[in-house]
């Protein structure tokens, strides 16, 4: 969840509540933000979306990323393996300004400098970060939670609390489709199940029309059923979308890297002690000994 839908929430749940509204014209988010972010042109020409380069994040001396680099295609979907503490998360946690490295670059296309921006601006700019934790706004239905992840984007602000228009509802039936929750629209999202509140995250980030989508264990805590379904959302969204992977469900990476139409290109890295061990195809990666001691061994 971005800190601008966090806001939007907080709005909906005090005016359910009859509590007067923060931000608008009074000032409240811009005071708490400073300025009003013109993002710059996201360029592609390259084909890179995102490029890190020597990354070092240190935690009192102990180096939780230690010259990292990677680079992502437009389009692409890129599955991150590798053991409990390998700096997956935290790698993300760069990307989106969560944390700022000691040392490296990282580029948004060619040209935004991600480490010159703070995290609630990196949100705007086309990054969508589903976490572990399903964050859902639990009291709302799946409808208005759709709704609002949509008026939450900058662009449909100043309509928050106004009526859809009939395209935005379109948009908002096709999300429902796509996500699996057609017949549960009207439901209150805290009685969804746990994987029905990841497809609707994952439907919230969507709605903001992200060009990279970092999934943070996305198949945690589903059942197979349930990741059996996501892989096929998640070939869906290739191409349209670059996507950043990170899981220990090896099935659920098979799925991914095996299928759809770029499957023969499709990379696998695999992270050990802050660094890339090894990237390649899934068979590449699963037939490195290093791969085998360190990870798919256990
Ligand atoms: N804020 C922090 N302060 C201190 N150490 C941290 C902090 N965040 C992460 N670490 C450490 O950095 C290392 C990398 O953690 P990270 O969460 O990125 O691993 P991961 O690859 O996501 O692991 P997992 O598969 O368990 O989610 C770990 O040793 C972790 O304990
Ligand atoms: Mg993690």
């Amino acid at each position: 969840m971005t800190p601008e839908l966090m806001e939007a929430g907080t709005q909906a749940l005090n005016k359910h509540l009859g509590l007067p509204e923060l931000g608008g014209e009074s000032g409240g988010r811009e005071a708490a933000y400073g300025r009003v972010v013109e993002p710059g042109q996201l360029d592609v020409t390259h084909g890179s979306i995102l490029y890190l380069d020597d990354i070092e994040v240190s935690f009192d001396g102990f180096k939780a990323l230690n010259k990292l680099s990677l680079n992502i295609s437009v389009g692409e979907m890129r599955c991150i393996i590798g053991p409990n503490g390998a700096g997956k998360t935290t790698m993300m946690d760069v990307i989106t300004g969560k944390t700022k490295p000691d040392h490296g670059s990282a580029y948004f296309g060619s040209t935004i400098d991600l480490l010159a921006m703070r995290e609630n601006d990196i949100a705007q700019i086309g990054i969508g970060r589903k976490f572990q934790k399903p964050t859902v706004f639990e009291h709302l239905s799946v409808f208005e939670n759709l709704e609002l992840a949509l008026k939450a984007d900058r662009r449909a602000r100043a309509s928050l609390f106004f009526k859809l228009s009939s395209e935005q509802l379109d948009r908002i039936a096709d999300m429902l489709k796509l996500i699996h929750l057609k017949s549960q629209a009207q439901r209150t999202a805290g009685l969804l199940s746990h994987g029905q509140k990841q497809w609707l995250e994952i439907g919230m980030l969507l709605m903001q029309d992200p060009k990279l989508l970092l999934l943070d264990e996305p198949v945690a805590g589903m059942t197979d059923e349930e990741t059996e379904r996501t892989a096929e959302l998640f070939l869906s969204l290739e191409g349209a979308h670059s996507l950043v992977v990170v899981e220990h469900d090896m099935k659920f990476i098979g799925e991914l890297t095996t299928r759809g139409e770029n499957a023969a290109k499709k990379k696998v890295t695999v992270l050990h002690e802050g660094s890339v061990l090894a990237e390649g195809s899934l068979a590449e990666v699963q037939a490195n000994d290093k791969v085998v001691e360190v990870y798919l061994g256990r």
